[in-house]
């Protein structure tokens, strides 16, 4: 492994917006001189004087010694045209995303600075390779991604392009980890990881909505309080923008050729059409309006507490199941063998988790109409709330005594409709099964993906690591019924997952 640039290296910064006066920050209070040059006039200066407020900031809340803030203010300085880089040992450009103008920046400064300095782009979409090709020695320029707000998220992805030397993306994720960064290596590949592996966070949502499975609300609730999502689906894409989201997803979906795992959706194009960017422009999925509640997920009226349940077997909701109805003194039976794949039977009605089917077809299938299917959750002992779905053969009586057990042993309950694989499972198999192929097409390694997803866009666990919780044969089974639900090759499980199933080994 290369080492880290030393901090005598001097950093050049080029694009004083957001990312890149975050990225000259972070250089900065690494122990590294960091020159920042902007073309417009006087951003890099403006850039500077909020860097350095930062840092006080910091100083003043007791997370950086005084002298050191003080430092790493006087180590940033700007650059008053693009010659003055010319001493820089690394550059990170972080200007508007454009391909040709980032390749004229690019061959400009490669006659200007030395053979040894290192050419890094901030880009989030544009192909490492395609910059490159515009450099006589392309093997010096990599991706050195990072997120926003770059000082506060950990995340680096170090992409290397088709021509980028293998010791410049050592160097580079040397030198992110001496930032106290957590780099990740990426090939250059649409979305590298994060933008792509993330997409079924949002595609299934919206695929959801779309077919009228529940509101936002309730879905944003059902992903936060039984998914452990930091954030719902619907609450995200608002905070994001709607412009910059579907501008991704289009640009993914394009890069790769129209591969319907990453289709755009109609609802997201309307609210572009709209004007309903979200929060920025106070309305998106949700009314941001002053005065204006955000509504309340649908949750189901309270019902009698049932005593005839019967638990079957162990796994992680039927042994919170037990506790809890022991804890209250509720009456209830606890079979220790398990029962197929029948958690418990109450009322007369016989819950299942969810395996991508709906619960109609399930109960048609398997020739039980009381059937009532419960979503997925990251710790049942931690979630808030569970989404149920009902068949339609089931007598309400039956599904009421679900939603009772379910309320008595501390749970809201979502009841939403009868979508195959409800939310939090078709989502986090979705996610999985991106990840999976990521890995699969050598984009990236298990561990890497894992890390990205968790440090890139806060995920409670990593998608893969998630799926061998769940259990990859588990996760196939949700995916091959999806595929066979809706006939949509987006549904197609990675070869990755059927090849670990076959081989009865986690994905790590
Ligand atoms: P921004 O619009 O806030 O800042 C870009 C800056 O670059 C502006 O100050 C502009 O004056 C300057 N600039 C434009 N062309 C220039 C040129 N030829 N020479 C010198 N300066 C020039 O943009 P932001 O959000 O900071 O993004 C910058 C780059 O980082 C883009 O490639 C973007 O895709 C990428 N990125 C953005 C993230 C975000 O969340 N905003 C996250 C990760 C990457």
């Amino acid at each position: 492994m290369n080492q880290a640039l030393s901090t005598q290296t001097l950093v050049a910064v080029i694009g004083a917006g957001a990312m890149g006066a975050g990225i000259a920050q972070v250089a900065a209070a690494a122990g590294h001189s960091v020159k920042l040059f902007d073309n417009r006039a006087g951003a890099a200066t403006q850039a500077i004087v909020g860097i350095r407020a930062q840092f006080e900031k910091m100083a003043a809340k007791g997370k950086l010694a005084p002298e050191a803030a003080q430092a790493a203010g006087a180590r940033l300085q700007t650059a008053e045209q693009i010659a003055d880089l010319a001493d820089a040992g690394l550059v990170v450009e972080a200007i508007v995303e454009n391909l040709q103008v980032k390749q004229k920046l690019f061959a400009d400064l490669e006659n200007l600075v030395s053979e040894a300095c290192i050419l890094a782009t901030n880009t989030s979409s544009i192909s490492v390779t395609a910059i490159g090709a515009a450099l006589k020695s392309p093997q010096r320029l990599a991706g050195l991604h990072f997120f926003n707000p770059a000082p506060l998220m950990a995340l680096v992805e170090v992409v290397s392009g088709l021509a980028t030397g293998p010791e410049v993306a050592d160097v580079l994720m040397a030198t992110a980890t001496a930032w106290g960064k957590t780099p990740v290596r990426a090939k250059s590949t649409p979305g590298f990881i994060v933008n792509r592996v993330a997409r079924p966070y949002y595609a299934e949502a919206l695929r959801v909505l779309t077919e009228g499975g529940a509101d936002c609300a309730t879905l944003d609730a059902c992903c936060r309080e039984a998914g452990g999502f930091r954030m719902g689906p619907f609450e995200l894409m608002d905070m994001i923008g709607h412009d910059v989201n579907f501008a991704v997803t289009n640009s993914v979906w394009r890069a790769y050729f129209n591969d319907p795992r990453f289709l755009p959706s109609l609802i997201q194009q309307d609210l572009v059409d709209a004007g309903f960017l979200g929060k920025k422009t106070g309305r998106g999925f949700y009314n941001y309006q002053d005065g204006v509640d955000k509504p309340l997920p649908a949750t189901e009226p309270a019902q009698a507490v049932p005593l005839d349940a019967i638990l079957y077997g162990h796994s992680p909701i039927v042994d919170v199941l037990s506790a809890r109805l022991k804890a209250k003194n509720i009456s209830f039976t606890h079979v220790m063998a398990a029962q197929g794949d029948t958690l418990a039977t109450v009322g007369g009605a016989t819950v299942r988790i969810t395996d991508g089917r709906t619960a109609t077809r399930y109960a048609a299938e398997k020739k039980t109409p009381n059937t009532v299917l419960i979503d997925l959750a990251l710790d049942y002992a931690k979630a808030t709330r569970l989404a149920i779905s009902v068949a339609a053969q089931c007598d309400p009586v039956a599904a009421n005594a679900v939603i009772g057990l379910l309320q008595a042993a501390g749970y809201a309950v979502s009841k939403l409709q009868d979508i195959p694989g409800l939310i939090v499972m078709r989502t986090v198999a979705m996610l999985a099964n991106e990840a999976a192929d990521a890995v699969n097409q050598g984009v990236c390694d298990a561990a890497a993906v894992d890390t990205a997803m968790r440090l890139g866009v806060n995920y409670p666990c990593g998608p893969l690591a998630w799926a061998n919780t769940v259990g990859l044969a588990n996760i196939s089974t949700v995916l091959g019924h999806l595929a066979n639900t809706y006939g949509e090759d987006r549904y197609r499980t990675s070869p990755l997952i059927q090849h670990h199933v076959f081989a009865q080994k986690a994905l790590s």
